[in-house]
């Protein structure tokens, strides 16, 4: 095989940014008991969720995306034009069409990159992030910025108790950028496993079932789940591709520091430690704060594990996905980025970020009925970043926001 003139030799990629983003409302399972026959004491035990962020009227996943980009931006001190390419994972996008990626490009400010969706469901950002490295490694980029970001609770039934307590909104970033320097072990694994395709499904609204008053009416603009098919697959997958990233990287499940898997359920994560032989101690777990937020999962928990000192340089970490398709997919990487350029995420302020909305064209009223009184309540108290005592040892940011 010839090798391609302009693909430079002894390319390397690393993560040189990362960051975050949660609308601020909370959802709580106490929310969801008057919504449907459920209990607090039920979705704690079966799915390890206390509380999940719910997007604003005024929010999208191009908006939120957009935050959690720039912030991975401004953490890898970059300018958003030197960002080539922006990768945005998500099945829940602002429209058919234009991308997603096309809506915050413009919004972040960034004129020269081209920009696309990935539709992997929950293991989209891990697709990303593979698509993203081997752009970089092959010469096409120089920096990537690969996004998973949802807005799930405007997809959800609020009558399907088997659905609607998992799910919640927000998102996360990572800049992938070129690198002379070798980067340390590296191990990718990507599998799609289609007999699971309608394990998880939204039936309506694409070219099979277009979106009438007729399909409305059915409901099937929601999405739908064979929870306990979708457990199965997911504990045998987690682990397996988990371990196959690890094998790849030619590292051992021994030097692994920390996994950060998929949050969608605190039971499936325990069994998947159980699985690797991992104690609990090395696996990172948010889903009590967020419930699954699909491709925005492994993003926002990165940034969390990261920014909280979960993650130092040099460790050995793997991030790992599943999701409908069925897909999967996993990352085995040392992390070479150092942890306090994670204060400079600071700096980008949400309100300021806008995704330009079409001119002479009204919206429909985006927030569900039953979600309609959580929206309306105070949210919590920001802390200023300014109240923080320098030289304190805490993390960067210590909530997400
Ligand atoms: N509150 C109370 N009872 C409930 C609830 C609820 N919220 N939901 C279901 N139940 C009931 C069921 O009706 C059933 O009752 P029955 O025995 O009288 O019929 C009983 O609880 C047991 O139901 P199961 O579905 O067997 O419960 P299970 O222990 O499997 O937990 C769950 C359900 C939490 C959905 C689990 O199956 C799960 O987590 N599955 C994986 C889901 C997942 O991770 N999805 C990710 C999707 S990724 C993506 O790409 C979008």
């Amino acid at each position: 095989m010839t090798v391609e003139p302009h693909v430079p030799a002894g390319r390397h990629a690393r993560i040189s940014g990362w960051g975050n983003y949660a609308p601020r409302a909370v959802l709580t399972n106490a929310d969801l008991e008057r919504m449907v026959e459920t209990s607090d004491e039920w979705i704690v035990s079966r799915t390890g969720i206390r509380e999940r962020r719910v997007a604003a009227a005024h929010e999208t996943t191009a908006s939120m995306a957009a935050v959690a980009g720039a912030r991975a931006i401004a953490v890898a001190g970059l300018d958003p034009d030197e960002i080539d390419l922006i990768l945005v994972a998500t099945l829940t996008p602002d429209y058919w069409m234009p991308s997603t990626a096309a809506l915050v490009k413009e919004a972040i400010g960034n004129r020269r990159a081209a920009a696309m969706d990935i539709a992997a469901a929950c293991s989209g950002f891990v697709y990303g992030y593979a698509t993203a490295h081997a752009y970089v490694t092959s010469g096409m980029a120089s920096h990537v910025l690969v996004i998973g970001a949802e807005l799930l609770t405007r997809f959800l039934d609020y009558t399907d108790r088997g659905t609607c307590i998992l799910f919640g909104d927000g998102a996360g970033a990572v800049v992938v950028s070129a690198s002379d320097e070798p980067t340390g072990p590296h191990g990718i694994q990507l599998t799609t496993e289609p007999e699971g395709a309608y394990m998880i499904w939204l039936p309506a609204g694409g070219s099979k079932s277009p979106p009438s008053a007729e399909t409305v009416a059915r409901g099937e603009h929601f999405i739908r789940m064979e929870g306990r098919e979708t457990y199965r697959f997911a504990t045998k997958t987690l682990a397996s591709s988990a371990l196959a990233a690890i094998e790849r990287a030619g590292l051992h499940p021994d030097e692994i520091d920390l996994v950060i898997p998929h949050q969608a359920n605190v039971r499936i994560i325990e069994a998947v430690a159980k699985g690797l032989g991992f104690p609990m101690e090395r696996i990172f777990v948010n889903v009590d704060r967020f419930g699954n937020t699909s491709a925005a999962s492994v993003p926002l928990a990165l940034a969390e594990a990261v920014d909280t000192g979960r993650v130092r340089m040099g460790d050995r970490i793997v991030f790992v996905a599943f999701g409908a398709g069925f897909t999967s997919g996993a990352v085995a990487l040392e992390w070479s980025a150092d942890p306090a350029n994670g204060a400079r995420a600071a700096a980008i302020d949400p309100e300021a970020i806008r995704v330009r909305l079409p001119v002479d064209w009204d919206s429909v009223d985006p927030i569900p009925a039953q979600l309609a009184a959580v929206l309306a309540a105070p949210g919590p108290v920001d802390v200023p970043l300014d109240d923080v005592v320098p030289d304190d040892p805490a993390p960067a940011r210590a909530t997400v926001s």
